[in-house]
């Protein structure tokens, strides 16, 4: 049994951008989120309160955050690696953050420069400050289905961080294949094991899509309950401590598949393309294929 109505994250202007070399122009950047905001999302990952010398595309947050046009209705989250990350994004005029907490000690040294327990320390402080301003805080465990740098990441371990981001207050808990290395049957494995910790109401999933197993993935986690799923405009992606994977899996796919079986999103698919199109104009570094409008009659 499917879900009916599955919540879509769109992570585009965040995962998808933050590897880019060129850095792409600000203004851009706000023009692909205006465009996003009118196809029916209701989550838009807009950009991470991150260190400039870590990931230069980045760098423009402030600006980014102040302007774009917010529409009523549609969440802006941004990462928050820390609470200079956090004071900086509230100052900035975010209303919605996200965590990055790792299920692999050597991606999270890498990814943010800590430990998986100092980051827990970290997040706990970012999360009861934005428990005091009323801010929604996501938690983001990467590596859930495999670790670039340590390869296969134990079920258990996952779940265990996974707990804690929720325990400490997180709404939601995005379990990330950060190297786009899981199977519907690693998929199958690790939600059971989190599910026991977590409720199946409370957890999303993040594919990056390297063999092509993110829809299945997708598909895998929504028999098994979950129904919010995060994606990127036009499939774009990538981590940059993370080398050799590709994007995300693209918005387009997901509303595709989802649409075709029945599921509600909210979205529309063509406005998503357009939005997805006028990213390709941008002539930045990432080879992607526009989707193209097949009419399906029954
Ligand atoms: P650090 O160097 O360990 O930080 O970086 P520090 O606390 O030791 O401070 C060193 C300097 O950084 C200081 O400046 C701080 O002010 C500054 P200095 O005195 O040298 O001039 N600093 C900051 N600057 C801006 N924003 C901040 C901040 N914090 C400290 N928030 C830090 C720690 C986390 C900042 C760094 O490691 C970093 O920025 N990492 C980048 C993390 C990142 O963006 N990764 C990619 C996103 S994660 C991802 O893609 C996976 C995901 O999609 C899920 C999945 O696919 O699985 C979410
Ligand atoms: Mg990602």
């Amino acid at each position: 049994v499917y879900p009916e109505f599955v919540k879509i994250v769109e992570v585009g202007p965040r995962d998808g951008l933050q590897n880019e070399k060129e850095i792409v122009p600000t203004r851009v950047k706000i023009q692909l989120i205006d465009m996003l905001s009118t196809t029916g999302l209701s989550v838009i990952e807009a950009t991470s309160f991150v260190s400039s010398k870590w990931v230069p595309q980045m760098a423009d947050h402030t600006d980014v955050v102040k302007g774009i046009q917010r529409v009523p209705h549609v969440q802006y989250p941004v990462l928050t690696p820390n609470i200079q990350g956090f004071q900086d994004a509230v100052a900035a005029g975010a209303t919605e953050v996200a965590v990055l907490g790792s299920a692999s000690e050597t991606f999270c040294r890498r990814n943010i420069n800590c430990s998986i327990s100092e980051s827990m320390l970290r997040f706990e402080e970012v999360i009861s400050t934005a428990k005091d301003r009323q801010i929604p805080v996501r938690g983001y465990v990467s590596c859930a289905l495999g670790c670039p740098h340590e390869g296969h990441i134990e079920p258990s371990q996952v779940a265990e961080v996974a707990k804690k981001l929720y325990e400490m207050g997180c709404y939601e808990i995005s379990l990330g294949d950060t190297v786009g290395v899981g199977t519907p049957g690693s998929m199958f494995k690790m939600l059971q094991k989190v599910m026991n910790d977590v409720p199946i109401s409370a957890l999303a999933v993040h594919c990056h899509d390297t063999y092509g197993q993110a829809l299945p993935n997708i598909l895998t986690a929504l028999q098994m309950g979950v129904s919010v799923v995060d994606s990127a405009v036009a499939g774009l992606g990538g981590c940059p401590y993370a080398q050799g994977l590709s994007g995300n899996v693209s918005t387009e796919d997901v509303l595709y598949m989802l649409h075709g079986m029945g599921i509600e999103t909210g979205v529309n698919l063509d406005k998503v393309i357009e939005a997805g199109d006028e990213k390709l104009k941008l002539d930045i570094s990432i080879k992607v294929i526009p989707k193209i409008h097949i009419e399906m009659t029954s």
